[in-house]
This record gives structure tokens, C-alpha cells and sequence, in this order.
């Protein structure tokens, strides 16, 4: 597959789907839905990818260009007069030096690379200048049927549903629409293309009954997934084959030695990586470039986006993180949420309703309960007790935290920042700390607590007039 461009058709409007969004910019598993054919033809090193966009194209090509910058050319098809015509607008970015053309759909996002190389097999196992795709459907209203000669079993043409007989209408083998063609013979023959059929469109289809005129042959490769070449259309569409990528991707993680305990409920973004005996529990969601390493184990209900997790981690139920590292050996959760900039160093604890931004929690240190920190720099062996706030923000700047190794943060302490705590100090709790706390030293920036003897009884005696006061009233 040396010298390939691959044109992707994605202008066509999509009503279906009744959105505002272009239909190819819908997400599957977090990739709008057209990336996921560029995504194949970058891999298949096609030179250059080329897309055709029409409706709503500067929306389109903004978001691809946003994710693959520089990576695809674009072709403007102005109006929609069928996928030959789509293809017309785009033959002048196919440069001379390719030999092969690949033809996706930009709303087919299952496609395998393994698939069109099977489909090039077929070509050249039969040096056909043409060869597309087929599967055969239970019901296959709608697509074009691929209509074989009955002794030799060759293709003939495909027709579509609008042209069709109803002889023709009962095939169910169809044209997926995915083809691999010679650029000469795609060249020398667009122009061929006429618009007498039912619909008044140029249909690329016809390429075929061109070949076979020619007396070329022309090869087929028949998935035996349809999934795999089905077209979105509609919004159930869209779930039913994100659920279905779902599958593939854990498939691969189960192969790969990772158990995903309820694939169903696991959402897991293509671009994620996780290692060896790590579990992942039901309605975990893993998106963007996770990467979580071996023998973890991800409890229900987890959240993580963008998250570096070393090996041996476990993150309890209903954790939330976003663009933070977690070391080797540390334990987060259950409700943690880390959000961007956290770093949990090795055998580091997070536990129940504390926040963490921005904040390095330092190798086997613990802020177990009810807490925030912010821009804070924890050392290693320091307790944060519970309710322990970071006052980094007066409403206008961020000021950072420095907490030392083996410091002792008494529950419920402020600490007004700009602030260091150096090592071994001890906060106590309660305490409101706003100037610096010097090596071994113990702070208190608290009220003094007073007792009244025996004075309980009266304060019950004033407090029981007071009720029976505003009751008369
Ligand atoms: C086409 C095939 C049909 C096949 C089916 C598979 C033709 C004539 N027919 O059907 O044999 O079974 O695909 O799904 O090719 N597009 C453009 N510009 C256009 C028209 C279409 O970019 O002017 C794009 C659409 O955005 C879409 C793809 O081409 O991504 C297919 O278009 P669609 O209208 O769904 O396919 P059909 O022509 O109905
Ligand atoms: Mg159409």
C-alpha cells in the first residue's frame, strides 16, 4: 500500500440526526465521528488524506484541523450531486506520484485497517483497478445492491435501491460504499460518469459497470461484521455503534490482559492504555489520553480524563481526575477529585471529599478527609487532617502553599497563603495560619477556650424562659 490518497466524502447534510452540529462532528467515544476515518487513512500513511466537505464545512474543517493540524487537505463540494461527484472535487489533490486511491465515508467510523487490507489483497489478487467492499444485510433496503453474473459469480454492477428492480431489490449482498482504485483508472474515468438515474446524481457506483465494459475486472472483499461498515445516520445509529466500539475496545484491553468487568457500563476512549492485571469496575469512564499502568484497580464509578495512573494504584468509587499523575502504591478515593496539576507521589492518600489542584502531595503523605488544596507543595510523611483549607486565592492572584516533609496539619486549619510550613512543624487544629511556621515548632492560631464551672444549668434555665416567652406571644 506504498503510494496511497484516500478521499473521505463527508458532504452530505445529515437531517437525520435533527441537529445544529454537522452530523460527522457528532462523538463516538469522544472522537467526532469523522476523525475516526482520518484517523485510518493517517495510519494507512495515505498521501495526502483528502476531505470533501460541503454542509456546514468551515464547522467541520475547523474541528479536524483543531486535531489534526496540517495533516488533512480539504475539498469543497458545493452542492451534494452524488458521491461521483464528491470524489470529481477532490481527484485534483491526488497527486501524480500515488498509484491507488482509497475511498471512505466520513460517517463510517468502524472501519479496521486490516479490513482495507484485505481489500487491497482482493485487488491485486485479481489486478482489478477496482475493489469495494460488500456485506450482505438482513434488510437491506436503501443501499446499493452488487449485482453478480450468475455463472461466474463476478460482479456485474451495483445498483441502487432507487434504480432497482424488484427482482434486484431482494439481493442482499450491498455496496458498503468503501472502495480501493487505481488513480488512472479513477481519472480517466470520473469523467464517465453521467447523472441518468433516478436520483439526477453523479453515482460513483457506476465505476463499476465502466470497469467491467472495459473489461477490467473488478474484485470485492465482504466483511462478515456489518457493523463495521455501517453508516451513521441517525442518533441510535450513533449509539448503537458506539456501544459497539465499546466491545472492540475492551475485546482488545481482555486480550491485552485487563479485566473490564462490565463492558456495557465502561466507557473507554480508543487512545487510552492500561496495563497488565489491572481491573477496571463497572461504570468507569476513561477518557482522552489516560494511561493507567499495570495491576490497578479502578473501582465503580470512577472518573478519569487525561489521567497518568503508575502501576499498583487504587482509585475507590466516584473519583473524578482530570490532568493529574498518580505514583506507584498510592490510594485515592473513594469521592477524591483531583483535578489538573495534581501529582500524588508514591503511596500518597487521598481519601473521601478532598480536592487537589495544583498540588503535590509528597511521597507516602495522607490528607484523608474534607479537604482543599491549592498550589500547595506537600513533602513526604505529612498528615493533612481533616477540613484542612488552602487560602490561595484573596479574589484577585493565586498564592502558593509550602508545606515540609513530616508535617502534622490539625483538622480543620486555614492556611492563608502565601505561606511555609517547614518540616516536622505541627498545626494544631482549629488553627487560622497565616505566618510562617519554622522547622519543628508548634503553631496555634486559635481562640483560647474558657470554661464557666458549673454554669451549664443556667444557660438551660435562661434558654427555657426565652422559649416559653415567644410562645405567649
Ligand atoms: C451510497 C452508494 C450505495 C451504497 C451506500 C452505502 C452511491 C451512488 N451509492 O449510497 O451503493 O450502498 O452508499 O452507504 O454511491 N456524499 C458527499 N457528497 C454527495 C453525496 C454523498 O460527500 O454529493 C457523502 C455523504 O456525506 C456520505 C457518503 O458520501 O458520507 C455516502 O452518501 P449517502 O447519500 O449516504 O449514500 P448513497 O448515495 O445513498
Ligand atoms: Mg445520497
Amino acid at each position: 500500500m506504498s503510494t496511497l490518497a484516500t478521499i473521505i466524502l463527508a458532504a452530505g447534510q445529515g437531517t437525520r440526526m435533527k441537529s445544529s452540529l454537522p452530523k460527522v462532528l457528532h462523538a463516538l467515544l469522544g472522537r467526532p465521528m469523522v476523525h475516526w476515518p482520518i484517523q485510518l487513512s493517517l495510519e494507512l500513511k495515505s498521501e495526502p488524506t483528502i476531505l470533501v466537505v460541503g454542509h456546514q464545512n468551515a464547522a467541520v474543517e475547523a474541528s479536524v484541523e483543531a486535531s489534526f493540524p496540517g495533516q488533512v487537505r480539504f475539498a469543497l463540494q458545493k452542492e451534494q450531486r452524488g458521491t461521483g461527484h464528491a470524489v470529481m472535487q477532490a481527484i485534483s489533490a491526488v497527486p501524480d506520484s500515488a498509484e491507488h486511491v482509497l475511498i471512505l465515508y466520513g460517517d463510517v467510523p468502524l472501519l479496521e485497517a486490516q479490513t482495507v487490507a484485505k481489500l487491497f489483497e482482493a485487488a491485486r489478487a485479481r489486478t482489478a483497478p477496482l475493489a469495494f467492499i460488500t456485506t450482505t444485510l438482513k434488510n437491506p433496503t436503501g443501499y446499493g445492491r452488487v449485482v453478480r453474473d450468475p455463472k461466474t459469480g463476478d460482479v456485474t454492477k451495483i445498483v441502487e435501491e432507487k434504480d432497482a428492480s424488484p427482482e434486484v431489490r431482494r439481493i442482499a449482498e450491498i455496496n458498503a460504499g468503501i472502495y480501493v482504485v487505481e488513480a488512472r483508472f479513477l481519472r480517466e474515468n470520473l469523467g464517465r460518469l453521467t447523472e441518468n438515474n433516478a436520483q439526477g446524481e453523479y453515482y460513483l457506483t457506476d465505476l463499476v459497470a465502466l470497469a467491467i465494459a472495459a473489461h477490467h475486472p473488478v474484485a470485492t472483499y465482504e466483511v462478515a461484521d456489518p457493523n463495521e461498515v455501517e453508516g451513521i445516520n441517525s442518533r441510535a445509529q450513533l449509539a448503537s455503534l458506539s456501544a459497539a466500539l465499546r466491545k472492540r475496545i475492551a475485546a482488545r484491553l481482555s486480550a491485552e490482559g485487563v479485566t473490564v468487568v462490565d463492558e456495557n457500563t465502561t466507557y473507554i476512549a480508543p487512545s487510552v492504555e492500561i496495563g497488565q492485571d489491572t481491573i477496571i469496575e463497572a461504570g468507569v469512564h476513561l477518557r482522552g489520553r489516560t494511561s493507567i499502568g499495570a495491576r490497578c484497580h479502578i473501582d465503580a464509578g470512577a472518573i478519569l480524563t487525561d489521567a497518568k495512573i503508575a502501576d499498583d494504584v487504587r482509585i475507590l468509587p466516584y473519583s473524578v481526575i482530570e490532568q493529574a499523575e498518580v505514583h506507584p502504591g498510592a490510594i485515592i478515593g473513594p469521592f477524591s477529585r483531583l483535578r489538573p496539576g495534581a501529582e500524588i507521589m508514591e503511596n500518597g492518600h487521598v481519601g473521601n471529599f478532598v480536592e487537589l489542584k495544583k498540588t503535590r502531595l509528597g511521597k507516602g503523605s495522607k490528607a484523608n478527609h474534607l479537604a482543599y488544596l491549592g498550589d500547595t507543595e506537600i513533602g513526604e510523611g505529612a498528615n493533612i487532617g481533616a477540613g484542612t483549607i488552602t487560602c490561595n486565592y484573596d479574589g484577585f492572584g493565586k498564592y502558593t502553599t509550602q508545606i515540609g516533609d513530616g508535617v502534622f496539619v490539625g483538622s480543620n486549619a486555614t492556611l492563608v497563603a502565601p505561606l511555609a510550613i517547614d518540616k516536622n512543624a505541627y498545626i494544631a487544629a482549629g488553627s487560622t495560619i497565616t505566618d510562617p511556621v519554622h522547622a519543628n515548632d508548634l503553631a496555634f492560631g486559635r481562640a483560647r477556650q474558657s470554661v464557666k464551672t458549673g454554669r451549664a444549668e443556667d444557660l438551660r434555665a435562661a434558654a427555657r424562659e426565652r422559649a416559653a416567652k415567644a410562645k405567649k406571644k
